[in-house]
């Protein structure tokens, strides 16, 4: 039976190979972590509607590709795994059943559904909940386009795992509304929406039972938070910080626009709010942030920054770049480069301007050579990475809490984070995932530090 909700509905899968009976299911997810949050979401309701999970994408009967539309070449990575997922199954004679989720599917799930005809159903991130259904009518033929924006509705249909990572996300907000001129999330996601603070304590609480120690926050624009009975982001953190067992907190990602005074004072009050905070600038000219549509500036940036900094003085910044932005001149460029050192960053992510389809950037004049971007990209990644060296090379030495998140490579290895996010390998005989020690830092590389066990820290 066709669903109400269901606004499209193509006829016949035209590829000939016989599609597998879905009994186990693997989702591969690209972009960001509100995509590895939904990824874990749709396991939950497979597995709630009888699915197991592979344990690789090859043995998998059915394969969700929850795709990420951000860029140009984060986009086109879905056709190519389309194409590879058919190709195995002309040779055993017999294909997955593909689902296509996601940024893209949201943006381009009429384009997918003409140029792709393997993919059995595509489905927007805010329509996943009916992916179950969905399934039960791909087995039937029935091809199914569901990219409907229903706030908050797919919440309802969640439940929440009975075991957790030690950390663990939890989506607070989502989508966007400051349409920033490159960017597609505005269009991907929908409009901003906070869940209300009386269910994610409930959530959060559960978590905690779970297993879960640190729970990072998770929004396009998290700090915007404010629920309908008027809680905001800042009483949101206390509150979390309030149940038992939770001894960190994160949260991403912010806009420098919404960092209120009571959010950065909550940095000074709160001691599991993390003293590391990823907030984006993108560019360090307030022209371009003007173009950008970014609603701050340079010096406001740097404001909030200093401001954060005077209250926890250890507090580590990770930020996002993007360079050759429409007009962007070299003498802008530069400003880039002299935020970034009055900054210092712990950490970033940098990408050169990819034009994206239907957002007002994508259609200004002035749009900068390739060979350009590489190279801005190139001079600004040498700076950050010598930043970050810098900042991990400090730790060697020190004394420092790891939340024990993961076993490493190598037999009695564990893998954990320090509070500024940093990985850690360490031998810690007697503890376990979960736990949080004291380490030693005995060495430090570009991404990750390795240390020995100083003493168990009491839970
Ligand atoms: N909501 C977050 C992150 C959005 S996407 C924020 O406002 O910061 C993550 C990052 O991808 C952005 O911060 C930006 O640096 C980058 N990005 C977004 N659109 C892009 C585009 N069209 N080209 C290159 N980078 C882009
Ligand atoms: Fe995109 Fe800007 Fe919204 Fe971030 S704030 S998701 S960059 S539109
Ligand atoms: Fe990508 Fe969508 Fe996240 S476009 S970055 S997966 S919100």
């Amino acid at each position: 039976m066709l669903g109400l909700h269901d606004n499209r509905l193509t006829s016949g899968v035209a590829d000939s190979v016989p599609v597998k009976q879905p009994k186990s299911y693997f989702v591969k997810s690209y972009g960001c972590q509100m995509n590895v949050y939904d990824a874990e979401r749709m396991g939950e309701l497979l597995e709630a509607d009888g699915l197991s999970p592979a344990a690789t994408q090859a043995e998998a009967d059915l394969v969700v590709l929850n795709t990420c539309h951000i860029r140009e070449k984060a986009s086109e990575k879905v056709y190519s795994e389309i194409g590879r997922i058919e190709k195995a199954g002309r040779k055993s004679g017999e294909r997955s059943m593909i689902a296509v989720a996601g940024c893209v599917a949201q943006a381009e799930g009429a384009e997918i559904a003409a140029r792709a005809p393997a993919v059995d159903l595509i489905v927007g991130p805010q329509a996943y909940h009916r992916l179950p259904e969905m399934v039960g009518a791909a087995v039937k033929g029935e091809r199914r386009v569901d990219t409907d924006l229903p706030t908050l509705e797919k919440f309802t249909a969640l439940g929440t795992a009975r075991k957790a990572a030690p950390s663990s996300f939890l989506t607070v907000q989502e989508g966007c509304d400051k349409f920033c001129t490159y960017c597609v999330v505005p269009y991907t996601r929908g409009a901003e929406v906070s869940r209300p603070a009386n269910v994610l304590i409930e959530e959060t609480r559960k978590l905690a039972d779970g297993g879960a120690r640190e729970i990072v926050l998770l929004g396009q624009n998290v700090n915007a938070y404010r629920d309908a009975s008027g809680t905001g982001f800042a009483d949101l953190i206390a509150r979390v910080a309030n149940i038992p067992g939770i001894a960190r907190i994160r949260y991403m990602t912010s806009h420098p626009a919404d960092m209120t005074d009571e959010l950065i004072a909550a940095h000074g009050e709160i001691d599991a709010l993390m003293p590391f905070l990823h907030l984006p600038v993108q560019s360090g000219s307030d022209r371009i942030l003007k173009a950008m549509n970014r609603s701050h500036t340079a010096d406001s940036y740097l404001k909030s920054i200093d401001a954060l900094r005077r209250i926890r003085p250890d507090m580590a910044i990770s930020g996002d770049f993007i360079v050759g932005f429409p007009g962007e001149t070299e003498a802008e460029f530069e400003d880039t480069l002299e935020i970034v050192r009055r900054t210092n960053y712990a950490q970033a992510y940098s990408f050169k301007y990819s034009p994206r389809p239907g957002t007002p950037a994508a259609e200004m004049a002035d749009q900068i050579d390739e060979t350009v971007k590489v190279d801005r990209l190139a001079r600004l990644q040498a700076l950050l990475n010598d930043q970050q060296l810098a900042f991990n090379a400090a730790t060697v030495d020190t004394a420092t809490d790891v939340l024990l998140e993961r076993p490493g490579k190598h037999a009695g290895q564990l893998i954990g984070k320090t509070p500024w996010l940093q990985s850690v390998h360490l031998y810690a005989d007697g503890a376990k995932i979960g736990d949080i020690v004291t380490a030693h830092i005995e060495s430090a590389g570009p991404n990750s530090l390795a240390g020995i066990l100083q003493e168990r820290k009491a839970a």
